[in-house]
C-alpha cells in the first residue's frame, strides 16, 4: 500500500479506537495494539512529513481537545502560575512585593490537579463553558460542562459574569470508574487528572454525566471588574451565586503564615477527597493586581507552591554514557520501568562522575528516582540496605564511548569531555543542533535523518548540509524517502541560507554562546566576521559578555576547522549578517506588533500605548500578519510561533528605535 493511503488508514483506525475508548467507553483493542498503531503512524509521518496533517492523532497533545469542539477566544487570557518549590522561593515572592512597597495579605488555596475551565453567564444563565486551550483560544465544551453537577446552570442572581476554575474527578469517583473498567476489561485511566481530561474530551454527554466530575471555581475572569472586593470577598460572592468554592481556603496576614498553610496542605494532601499538586498563594488585595502586574504567562500577584516531587524505587540495570555536541559526557542509568507522576520512567540522569562517586551509585543497586523540577528524572539516592554483596563501584569511563579518545576534565568543571574534534558522536549531535528549530530551523532535517545520512557519508560536516542537493537522486532512492519529502528538506535547507546571523551563530555551537548571547553578539557586531575578528577587549566590552564567553569565541576563531566551516558556508551562500528588523520597514503606521515577555523598562501598557501613538497596532496572537514580535524576558510560545513564521523579533531597545524613526 502506498504510504499516503496507509497514513490515512491509520488515522481513521486510531480515530475509531479513540472514539471507542473515550466516548463509547468500549475499547476494541488492547493498549499494546493501540500503541503499535500510533507508533506506525508516527514513523510514517516522520518519513513522509508532507503527509502530516494538523488533525492527525499524533499531533494532538496535552490539553488539546478533539477537533469536533469549536474554538473560543477567551475574553481575558487564561494565564498560568509561576512556581515555587520551597519556602525560600515563597519568601522571595513576598520580598518582591515588599520591595515595590505593596502592603498585602494573602489567600492560600489548594491547587487542584484537574483541568482549567472558564464559564460564561449572561443574565445569570450559563451560556458558555470552555477549556484553557493555549491560554488565548480554548475549546467550547459547553454541553459537557452543563452535565457537571457542581456547575450551576442558573445563578442566584441575574448577573453577567465569567468565572474560572478547575474541573476534577474525586479520588473515590476515579477508583470506582477504574474498578468498573477493570471488571469489564477496559484500559484503566492513569490518575484522576487523566480521567477528568479524557472524559471532557469525549463527545458523549451521557458518559460525562455518568463520571461524577466536579468543578471548583476560584476567580472572576475580568480582573478589573469590581476591584473593590478582595479576593477572599470574591470567593464568598462566588459562593453566594451558587458556585462550588473550595472550603479549605485560608486567609493569611503575612507570608510566614501563608507558608504554614501551604505546608499544612502538603502534609494533609492524602486526606483530601481529591488530588492536589500544590498550594496557590494569591495576594488578597485585588485593587493592586494591575499595579503589581504580569509576566508573559502569569500574574506577579500569585504563585503556585508545588509540593515536593513524588519519588519511586527502581533498579539500575546499566549505565550508559551519552556524548553531547560539545563533547560533554552524561551518564544515564537504565532502570526497571517505574511509574512516577503521570508517566513511566526507564532512564534517569546520573549528572556526572562526582555525582556517581559521592552517592556511590552502582549497577544493580536499588535507587530512589525523582523527577527533577518535575520533568527530568534523576537518581536521588541508593538504598544501601538492599545492595547485593557482589556489586562493584562504578568506575567512570576513561575514554569516549564513541571514538575511544581519552576524556578530559576542563579546569574546575565537574564534567568530562571528549576533546576529539573529529568524534562522530559530537559531530552528529552538532549537526542535529545546527538544523534544530531554535538554530537554523531546517524543517524535516531531524535527528534520525541526520544519523542515517551521516552513516551513509552524505552528511559529515555542517557545510555538507548545503551540498545535499547534489545527491538528490541518490537520496530520493533511499528506502523510506520520496521525491517530495527530499524536495521539501532541500527547500528548507535553501531557505535557511537567509536566516539572520544570530540563528547561524547559535547553530555553530560555540561553547557558552546560547540563543541569548548569540542575539547580543549579532546585534552588536552585525557580521560573523566582525565577531570572530573582535579582540578580547571588544568582546568583553559588550554588556552580558564575560571572560568565559570571550575566551570561548576566541578559541573558536583560532580553530582552523571552525574557520574553514564558516568560510565554506559563506561560499555556499549562507547569510552571515544580522537582519536588522529596523531596515525592513520605514514607518510604523499600519504595522502590527505583538508583545511578549517582560520588557526591561516598559510595561505592556506603556509599550502598547507608544506603538498605538505611532500609528501601529498591537494584537495578542502571532500570525503571518504580524509585522514584529517585541520580546522581553521569559518569552514563551509567542516567541516560538514568531520564529516558526519567521516574523522579525525585536527587543525593547529596537522597538524604541523603530518608534523614534520619522
Ligand atoms: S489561579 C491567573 N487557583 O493551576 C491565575 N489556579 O498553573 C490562574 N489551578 O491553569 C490560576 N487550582 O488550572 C488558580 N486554586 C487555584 C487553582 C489553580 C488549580 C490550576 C489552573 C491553572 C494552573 C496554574
Amino acid at each position: 500500500m502506498d504510504p499516503k493511503q496507509r497514513i490515512e488508514q491509520l488515522k481513521q483506525l486510531i480515530r475509531q479506537h479513540n472514539h471507542a475508548y473515550f466516548v463509547l467507553d468500549n475499547p476494541t483493542i488492547s493498549d499494546v495494539e493501540y500503541d503499535q498503531l500510533i507508533q506506525e503512524l508516527t514513523l510514517l509521518e516522520l518519513r513522509y512529513p508532507e503527509y502530516v496533517t494538523s488533525d492527525s492523532p499524533t499531533q494532538m497533545v496535552g490539553d488539546s481537545i478533539s477537533p469536533s469542539f469549536s474554538k473560543v477566544e477567551h475574553s481575558t487570557p487564561m494565564l498560568s502560575l509561576s512556581n515555587a518549590f520551597n519556602a525560600e522561593e515563597l519568601n522571595a515572592f513576598a520580598e518582591r512585593l515588599n520591595k515595590n512597597k505593596f502592603s498585602v495579605t494573602y489567600v492560600v488555596e489548594p491547587k487542584i490537579d484537574g483541568l482549567a475551565a472558564t464559564l460564561r453567564y449572561r443574565n445569570g444563565l450559563l451560556v458558555l463553558g470552555a477549556t484553557r486551550g493555549n491560554g488565548l483560544v480554548g475549546e467550547d465544551i459547553t454541553d459537557n460542562i452543563k452535565v457537571i453537577e457542581s456547575v450551576p446552570l442558573q445563578l442566584s442572581q441575574p448577573v453577567d459574569i465569567e468565572v474560572r476554575g478547575e474541573i476534577f474527578m474525586s479520588k473515590s469517583a476515579f477508583a470506582k470508574l477504574n474498578q468498573k473498567r477493570l471488571e469489564i476489561g477496559e484500559p484503566l485511566f492513569k490518575n484522576p487528572r487523566n480521567a477528568a481530561a479524557g472524559t471532557m474530551r469525549g463527545l458523549n454527554v451521557e458518559v460525562v454525566a455518568s463520571r461524577g466530575l466536579q468543578m471548583f471555581v476560584y476567580a472572576i475572569a475580568e480582573l478589573d471588574e469590581d476591584a473593590s472586593m478582595t479576593h477572599n470577598q470574591v470567593l464568598t460572592y462566588l459562593k453566594s451565586l451558587g458556585f462550588n468554592v473550595n472550603d479549605q481556603t485560608k486567609l493569611a496576614e503575612d507570608i510566614d503564615s501563608a507558608i504554614i498553610h501551604a505546608e499544612y496542605f502538603e502534609q494533609q494532601r492524602t486526606t483530601y477527597p481529591y488530588d492536589i499538586d500544590g498550594a496557590v498563594i494569591k495576594v488578597n488585595e485585588r485593587h493592586l493586581y494591575g499595579q503589581i502586574g504580569y509576566t508573559a504567562k502569569s500574574p506577579k500577584w500569585a504563585i503556585a507552591y508545588k509540593f515536593k516531587a513524588e519519588e519511586a524505587i527502581s533498579r539500575i540495570h546499566a549505565i550508559e554514557y551519552q556524548v553531547g555536541r560539545t563533547g560533554q559526557i552524561t551518564p544515564v542509568a537504565h532502570l526497571t520501568p517505574v511509574f512516577i507522576q503521570g508517566s513511566t520512567v526507564a532512564k534517569a540522569t546520573l549528572h556526572n562522575a562526582d555525582y556517581i562517586a559521592d552517592k556511590d551509585i552502582r549497577v544493580d543497586d536499588d535507587v530512589i528516582i525523582r523527577k527533577a523540577g518535575d520533568i527530568i528524572p534523576e537518581v536521588v539516592s541508593v538504598i544501601l540496605k538492599n545492595r547485593a554483596p557482589n556489586t562493584q563501584p562504578t568506575g567512570f569511563i576513561q575514554t569516549c564511548p564513541i571514538c575511544d579518545t581519552p576524556l578530559h576534565r576542563i579546569d574546575s568543571e565537574v564534567d568530562y569531555y571528549c576533546m576529539n574534534p573529529a568524534c562522530s558522536g559530537k559531530t552528529v549531535e552538532g549537526l542535529i543542533h545546527f538544523a534544530s528549530r531554535q538554530a537554523m530551523n531546517i524543517d524535516g532535517l531531524g535527528d534520525k535523518i541526520i544519523r542515517q545520512w551521516y552513516a551513509l557519508d552524505y552528511l559529515k560536516t555542517i557545510p555538507d548540509i548545503y551540498t545535499l542537493h547534489q545527491h538528490k537522486d541518490t537520496l530520493t532512492a533511499q528506502p523510506g524517502f520520496g521525491e517530495k519529502s527530499i524536495e521539501k528538506i532541500l527547500q528548507a535547507i535553501e531557505a535557511s541560507k537567509t536566516n539572520s546571523l544570530e540563528l547561524l551563530l547559535f547553530g555553530l555551537g560555540i561553547r557558552y554562546v546560547g540563543q541569548k548571547v548569540a542575539k547580543v553578539l549579532a546585534v552588536h557586531f552585525n557580521t560573523l566576521f566582525d565577531i570572530i575578528q573582535a579582540t578580547r577587549e571588544a568582546l568583553i566590552d559588550v554588556p552580558e559578555i564575560g571572560d568565559k564567553i570571550a575566551d570561548s569565541i576566541i578559541a573558536s576563531a583560532n580553530n582552523p576547522v571552525f574557520i574553514n566551516t564558516i568560510e565554506t558556508l559563506q561560499k555556499y551562500g549562507v547569510n552571515m549578517t544580522y537582519q536588522n528588523a529596523q531596515t525592513q520597514s520605514t514607518t510604523v503606521a499600519g504595522l502590527t506588533f505583538v508583545l511578549t515577555g517582560t520588557l526591561p523598562n516598559l510595561s505592556r501598557q506603556q509599550a502598547k500605548a507608544m506603538i498605538e501613538a505611532a500609528g501601529g497596532k498591537v494584537t495578542s496572537t502571532v500570525s503571518t500578519k504580524t509585522s514584529y514580535l517585541c520580546a522581553g524576558d521569559a518569552a514563551g510560545s509567542k516567541l516560538k510561533q514568531a520564529e516558526k513564521l519567521k516574523i522579525p523579533i525585536i527587543d525593547e531597545q529596537q522597538l524604541k528605535a523603530l518608534l523614534d524613526r520619522k
